[in-house]
């Protein structure tokens, strides 16, 4: 069998969407073997003490190495969780032989270049039907369900514990500090989330009623506030997008896992038919709003994902995040 480009592999896979663009993740890569381990050095214990996200997030970077493979006309499969006595071993992908690349696998591989998460309003035109079914259907593969949040008492309850959660998180000095910590500002930065990439205007005075993760609450500065509008002007369009909400049956690594590697086909697939994204997870992060959002919307299940979804602006897509370099996360075992 020709010999594996691991480098490429994870090149691609790493453009994969992380919470707070910690990119938990290191890789070992030997013959027709890739190992993926949760990186200890990566954690963000207010956030995330259970690693539930950063798991997640290496979830995506699965799903995102598989469509790379087979870009490159290489059948892979994948077992997750494959050291019972190293639960950071999250998943082995292995080659399985040749495989005869499809247009659908080339368009899925452009996407991962494509998707970055956009915060900025969308434009007012709905998400069409058969797309979000397409969605949901690529989500189920997974045992992951997908539920649009489109009765107006799951979208108040939903807008009502984002809202909660992020004061929450604003009140919380240590939550504002470890966020503070991967806002970056040097445009060169290979992790963390770039200034330029967050809105910092007022996230009150957002004609949205979908509250985005406020990144500058701890260093918002005068400067950073865009002028007030004009009190002329019409008042802004409220921006009207699609949230959904994903979640697993368990709420184990092996759930988060498997609800990563749906958001990743998710997200590709969208990016793929013009659409963009943006995860609001402040009402997950904390066990008091996330168990209230599941009774609220009478969930079967565990909450694992919220997203925001939509057609972007036209315009420059302007500064994307960084990612560190392949050399720092992917260590080539010999015969690799
Ligand atoms: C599990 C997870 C949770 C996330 N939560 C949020 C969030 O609450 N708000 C937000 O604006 N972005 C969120 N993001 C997006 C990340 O900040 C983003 O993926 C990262 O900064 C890299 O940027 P990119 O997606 O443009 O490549 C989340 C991403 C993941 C994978």
């Amino acid at each position: 069998m020709q010999e594996q480009d691991w480098e490429a592999v994870v090149a691609a896979a790493t453009r994969a969407p992380s919470i707070h663009n910690t990119q938990p993740w290191r890789f070992t890569a030997s013959d027709g073997r890739l190992e993926l381990y949760l990186d200890e050095g990566r954690a963000l214990p207010v956030l995330d003490p259970t690693r539930r996200q950063q798991v997640i997030s290496c979830g995506i970077v699965v799903e995102f190495a598989l469509v790379a493979l087979a870009a490159a006309g290489t059948a892979g499969e994948v077992e997750l969780l494959p050291d019972p006595a190293d639960p950071d071993h999250l998943a082995t992908v292995r080659v399985t032989g040749p495989h005869d690349t499809t247009d659908a696998d080339r368009s899925l591989a452009e996407a991962i270049q494509q998707r970055h998460t956009v915060r900025a309003p969308f434009l007012p035109r709905p998400v069409a039907a058969e797309l979000l079914d397409q969605l949901q259907a690529q989500a189920g593969v997974f045992g992951v369900w997908f539920k649009p949040i489109t009765r107006s008492e799951e979208e108040v309850a939903t807008v009502f514990l984002i809202s909660r959660a992020e004061e929450m998180e604003q009140g919380d000095p240590a939550y504002r500090a470890e966020l503070q910590s991967w806002l970056r500002t040097d445009p060169g930065s290979v992790d963390g989330v770039p200034l330029e990439t967050v809105p910092t205007d007022d996230p009150a005075a957002r004609p949205s009623d979908w509250l985005i993760r406020d990144f500058v609450v701890g260093s918002r500065e005068p400067h950073l506030f865009r002028p007030p509008a004009d009190p002329a002007a019409p008042p802004p369009e409220v921006e009207r997008p699609t949230v959904v909400l994903m979640g697993s049956e368990a709420d184990d690594r092996a759930a988060w896992l498997q609800s990563g590697r749906a958001l990743g086909r998710v997200l590709l697939q969208a990016t793929a038919a013009g659409l963009a994204a943006s995860p609001l997870t402040q009402a997950l992060d904390w066990p008091a709003t996330r168990t209230q959002l599941s009774s609220r919307l009478s969930l079967v299940g565990h909450p694992q994902m919220l997203i925001r979804m939509g057609y972007p602006a036209e315009g420059p897509v302007g500064v994307v995040s960084g990612r560190r370099p392949v050399g720092e996360v992917l260590r080539l075992e010999s015969g690799g």
